[in-house]
């Protein structure tokens, strides 16, 4: 196994492109499966979780072809197998997005049960009382969720009690060839769903109201193919940003949506930090000083991401004062605070809450990622600690972020990566 060895101390100071969304990208490839005519989908991340995903299509009977700028043409029109099993689905939650193109466009649907993951328990019954809502049997049996429908799909008025990204994708792509319209209420608004309804009107979708807690889809026969760029990753270009500030440097970020990262650009001010804006770019400025604790309380969009309350803590960690990380998306995302207390962090976690009492400097320890958004933490955490932090299992940060060495190497830090 991989790991990353951090030298910390040193101010993060200089420019990086931001790559494409994973959270984006994973929602459109499947997409692909609702029609037979080539999707082609450009601005893909290079990261483990695309290459799971492109595998799982190509399992289906999908053909992808990748040129030499990274763009992929998915082609399905011989879906051969309706399955997706347990050895991509269990490396990969967000499989469960092939379940509903499948049924709606097949008619049928094998996804393994996704279980549970290291942040927390993470149900699908969402997915499922939707799909069984527009009139499939839905099943589970021997481990995998069996969706099936002897006709076309029918729309319907869908409520969905808890907020879910996926989720909201899911029904909604379900919905694009379903028969009659579908309502979906108290849908997700984060912009990577907005980036699917994009796509899928490419397509030829009709869809309103994405973006809002309504969405609104009129079923149509057939989708068509579509050239479709999916939008920046703000979860990667907010590790950076905090990073930048956890180490007291600058940063600047290209190819980046400002407009998208608007809550953490203002915890960021909150902190200390200097930030100008432009169309496609982020600089942030923290001239030196140490950041300021800042209380943070996690929410669906346009609240503050779960995805990045790790790097929060990390910030916190060494900032002066006491932060207050509250937590109100997933149970049992702290994993990284018994890592970063390893490390001289002073950190109480209460229930949902984390109570962070800054301290001037951390000590380098070795510590292991627990999962994606945890490893990204500690990242930072052993950018700002003294001496050489060894992180282990960093096939957690490989499946989204996307050469983050390098990245970090731009913008001066000193890391390397030791095979396994
Ligand atoms: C997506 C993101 C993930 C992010 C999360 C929350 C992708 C591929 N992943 O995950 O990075 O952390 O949104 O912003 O886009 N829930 C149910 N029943 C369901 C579905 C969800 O109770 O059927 C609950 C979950 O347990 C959780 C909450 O809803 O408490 C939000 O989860 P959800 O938005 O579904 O997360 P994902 O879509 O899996």
């Amino acid at each position: 196994m991989d790991k990353l060895i951090i030298t910390g101390g040193t101010a993060l100071d200089g420019e990086i492109r931001v790559s494409g969304a994973k959270n984006a990208a994973l929602p459109v490839l499947a997409a692909a499966l609702l029609t037979d005519e080539p999707v082609t989908v450009c601005n893909l991340p290079h990261l483990k979780d695309i290459t799971t995903m492109l595998e799982l299509l190509g399992c289906l009977g999908v053909e992808s072809i990748v040129d030499e700028t990274m763009n992929v043409e998915v082609r399905a029109g011989g879906i051969r197998r309706l399955k997706a099993p347990y050895d991509l689905v269990r490396t990969m939650r967000a499989s469960i997005l092939v379940l509903g193109p499948l049924v709606a466009r097949n008619g049928y649907a094998e996804v393994a049960l996704p279980g549970g993951c290291g942040i927390g328990s993470r149900p699908v019954d969402l997915h499922l009382r939707g799909l069984a809502a527009m009139g499939a049997d839905v099943e589970v049996e021997g481990g995998y969720i069996k969706v099936r429908t002897a006709s076309r799909l029918k729309g319907a008025r869908l409520f969905l009690d808890t907020v879910t990204v996926t989720g909201t994708e899911n029904l909604m792509m379900a919905a694009t060839l379903a028969e009659g319209e579908t309502l979906i209420e108290n849908a997700a608004r984060e912009p990577e769903v907005v980036d699917l309804a994009e796509c899928l009107i490419r397509m030829g979708a009709d869809i309103e109201g994405h973006g809002t807690g309504t969405v609104r889809i009129r079923g149509k026969e057939r989708l068509g193919g579509c050239t479709h760029a999916v939008l920046s990753d703000r979860i990667e270009a907010s590790t950076y940003l905090v990073a930048a500030a956890a180490t007291r440097g600058r940063i600047r970020l290209k190819e980046v949506e400002p407009a998208l990262l608007e809550q953490v650009l203002a915890k960021l001010r909150e902190a200390g930090a200097q930030i100008s804006c432009g169309p496609d770019w982020i600089e942030l400025d923290m001239q030196g000083e140490r950041p300021r604790a800042v209380n943070l309380k996690t929410a669906p969009y346009p609240g503050m991401a779960t995805d990045v309350q790790a790097q929060f803590t990390a910030l916190n960690a060494v900032a002066s004062g006491t932060g207050i990380i509250t937590e109100t998306i997933f149970e049992n995302r702290f994993m990284h605070v018994l890592e970063m207390t390893r490390m001289g962090a002073c950190i109480d976690v209460s229930g949902s809450s984390a109570v962070v009492k800054g301290v001037e400097s951390l000590k380098a320890a070795p510590v292991m990622a627990t999962d994606l958004r945890a490893s990204a933490s500690l990242v930072i955490a052993g950018l700002v600690a003294k001496g050489d932090t060894l992180i282990d299992r960093i096939y957690h940060i490989d499946r989204g972020y996307e050469c983050i060495e390098e990245k970090l190497r731009q913008l001066g830090a000193c890391i390397h990566r030791v095979p396994g």
